[in-house]
């Protein structure tokens, strides 16, 4: 009998896709670069299920029943490319080609125009959850062709991770949809590390809580709205003793946070379509930050702080003004991230629905939370609800936190306690609510020196004033509503 899905790259990832398949009875085919890791899998794991291993790429292919289901586990990028190329003559039109790497989404929308040309689907799609996700239940965000997903969905959604028995994986939309959405949801994941981080930074610095200590306080988080997978990981994290020195392990590693640069690219991507991401930038910029070696050694002992001595009366209520702005400050982010999928949705006609992505992110990923239902819930009220702060539920919650987020902010900035993402957020939350922004005086200067026009809030039109001559105004366009 002929295997259901293949899947060549048998790296980590592959090889724990490749078994997630198996122990949900899917025959699958395997294949490796290098015949040694497909034997290994067999040697190792061969009874979780049934695998077809080849050894060429060619039985490989000639083992899947059709329509063929080739799932491609690679290094993102031209090795990508080079298995695609490997696979082009060996395969039959209406056979799917899925790419579930960390591939960019402007690469996902080129091979999926390139395969289409050759009558082949291309399916870019995101999948979260590590080693352990992918081997017992990862969150999968698949894009390409809605025909492709009526004969892959099926088996994507068996090997998912269940939550109230609803897959953590659904079809997102055409072409780089998938691994747009899963761009975005890295991006989220900076954020709320380096909200954690802030957080955990705070309580130490400004209670003297051990590491050990912190760590309960995030266990005890775990329990309420914060509830998360790496609100959990954080506290297993911060209690755990290195065993050479005997110090908490979070004291002796380098504090140099590096990335692989998804959340570069959702920062890019944020610019060319004008969303601010502020959070999410934040993140990824404290990451650069704490890796510029040369500047943080020219500023060390060299920059002064003026802060005054830091003594909190009350740290328990500190230690709660903290979960109530790293709650705040991360809705915020959520809030951005899931702008930038509209905007994106919008501008590539992907047509993605937001509340399903909150849905699919509940289990499995990374960012897996329990407020994400909150999410799905304000976009199953307000489908094209335009900020998802304006949410009652939402805007209710940072009511409740937000003068605890103020005080926070404000004891950060007086004691020199960098804090990025929950200052930018409490500024991002400031400024769109405000009745009136400065931009009106951005738009002044850029009138002055570019003649680059403004619109005024009284009447329609744009205007110039001649600044070098008598200041008189020009009506430039418009006038008539
Ligand atoms: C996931 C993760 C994963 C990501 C790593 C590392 O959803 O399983 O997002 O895809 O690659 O977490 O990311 P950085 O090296 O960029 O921190």
């Amino acid at each position: 009998r002929l295997a259901e899905i293949g899947v060549t790259g048998l790296a980590v990832m592959g090889r724990n896709l490749a078994r997630n398949f198996a122990r949900h009875g899917h025959r699958v085919a395997i294949h490796n670069r290098t015949y040694a890791k497909t034997q290994s899998l067999i040697d190792d794991h061969g009874d979780d299920g049934t695998f077809v291993p080849s050894e060429s790429m060619a039985d490989f292919v000639a083992s899947l029943e059709r329509p063929r289901r080739v799932l491609i586990m690679v290094k993102a990028g031209a090795g990508t490319d080079a298995v695609i190329e490997e696979l082009i003559p060996l395969l039959e039109e209406g056979d799917i080609v899925i790419d579930a790497g960390n591939a960019h989404f402007p690469d996902t929308i080129r091979r999926e125009n390139y395969l289409k040309e050759k009558g082949l689907h291309f399916v870019g799609t995101g999948v979260s959850g590590g080693e352990e996700g992918a081997l017992n239940g990862p969150s999968i965000m698949p894009g390409g062709s809605r025909e492709s997903y009526e004969s892959l969905g099926p088996l994507l959604e068996n090997i998912s991770a269940k939550v109230d028995d609803t897959p953590c994986c659904t079809y997102v939309g055409p072409d780089g949809a998938g691994h747009f959405v899963k761009m975005v949801h890295n991006g989220i994941e900076y954020a709320d590390m380096q909200l954690i981080a802030e957080a955990y930074d705070l309580i130490r610095q400004g209670t003297g809580k051990s590491a050990a200590e912190i760590a309960d306080i995030f266990r005890s988080w775990n329990e309420g709205d914060l509830e998360s997978f790496l609100i959990e990981i954080t506290a297993e994290v911060l209690a755990h003793v290195d065993a050479e020195t005997g110090q908490a392990l979070v004291d002796v590693i380098l504090d140099q946070a590096e990335q692989k640069g998804t959340g570069r690219w959702t920062v890019q991507n944020a610019l060319d379509l004008g969303v601010p991401i502020t959070g999410i930038a934040e993140a990824t910029f404290a990451r650069a930050l704490s890796g510029g070696v040369p500047q943080r050694e020219a500023a060390r002992g060299v920059l002064p702080a003026h802060t005054a001595d830091w003594a909190i009366d009350d740290g328990d209520a500190f230690v709660e003004d903290v979960r109530q702005a790293l709650y705040a400050s991360k809705v915020v982010a959520y809030s951005q991230g899931f702008d930038q999928i509209a905007a994106a949705s919008a501008e590539f006609g992907w047509d993605i629905d937001r509340g399903a992505m909150a849905r699919i992110w509940r289990g499995g990923c990374i960012i897996r939370a329990r407020f994400l239902n909150r999410i799905t819930e304000a976009y199953e009220r307000t489908p094209d609800l335009a900020l998802l702060i304006a949410d009652p539920y939402f805007t209710e919650a940072i009511s409740a936190a937000l003068p605890a987020w103020r005080r926070v902010v404000v004891a950060a900035a007086e004691h020199g306690i960098p804090t990025p993402a929950f200052s930018s957020s409490l500024a991002y939350y400031d400024g769109v609510r405000a009745d009136r922004l400065p931009a009106a005086l951005i738009q002044g200067q850029r009138d002055f020196f570019g003649a680059h026009t403004y619109r005024r809030v009284d009447k329609p039109g744009t205007f110039h004033t001649e600044w070098s001559l008598d200041r008189s105004e020009t009506q430039i366009s418009g006038g008539e509503a």
